[in-house]
């Protein structure tokens, strides 16, 4: 079975956006989410599709939504998960000289990409937890749900002076 990640960036404070953006930009967390995200199904809510101004090459974004329908749209979670465990469809600006299809993994995981209301409610489904906490406390209108009671810390893979990444797993 697919593993299914969560992979998120925080505040000290679990604030994950303000005005439908993220409000801070770090580069290496930039290219931390784009490395493991790669050849995977990305699953998010309308408003981060939207909040996006590039939408993402070599990897199967789904977006979830009552509003609107699409090729790459689900009205619900279930139906989400249900597409990214079928075969992916590349989208964003994947191009065949790019040579993406030679770095894609055998077995994708399913990523869960966001926003608060998507968090909030596959909390129960995340088997690993991708967590970059900026070491900041921020003001923001969407917050990250509380994931500590269920998921046991595994390991801190980057450790800066203003942010860290960390595995957690489902306990
Ligand atoms: N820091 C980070 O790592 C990170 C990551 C992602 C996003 N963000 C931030 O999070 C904020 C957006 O989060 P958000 O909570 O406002 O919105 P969101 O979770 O991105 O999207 C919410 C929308 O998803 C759809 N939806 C939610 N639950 C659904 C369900 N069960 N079935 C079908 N559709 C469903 C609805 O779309 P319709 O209204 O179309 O029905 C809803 O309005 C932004 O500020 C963004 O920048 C931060």
């Amino acid at each position: 079975m697919n593993k299914i990640i969560a992979i998120v960036a925080t505040s000290s404070n679990r604030v994950i956006g303000v005005n439908n953006t993220i409000p801070w930009k770090i580069k290496e967390d930039m290219a931390w989410f784009r490395d493991h995200t790669w050849g995977h199904p990305v699953i998010m809510g309308r408003k981060t599709y939207e909040s996006i101004s590039n939408k993402l090459p070599g990897r199967h974004e789904i977006v979830v939504s009552r509003s609107i329908q699409g090729k790459n749209s689900a009205k619900s979670i279930e139906e989400a998960i249900g597409m990214a465990r079928t075969k992916p469809l590349y989208t964003g600006g994947f191009k065949p000289e790019d040579r993406v299809l030679d770095n894609m993994p055998d077995k994708p995981d399913i990523f869960i990409a966001g926003g608060g209301e998507i968090y909030a409610q596959t909390i129960h489904l995340w088997d690993y937890l991708y967590i970059t906490v900026v070491n900041k406390e921020m003001q923001g209108d969407t917050f990250f749900p509380n994931y500590e009671n269920r998921m046991r810390l595994v390991d801190t893979v980057v450790k800066k002076e203003d942010y860290r990444i960390e595995v957690w797993s489902k306990m």
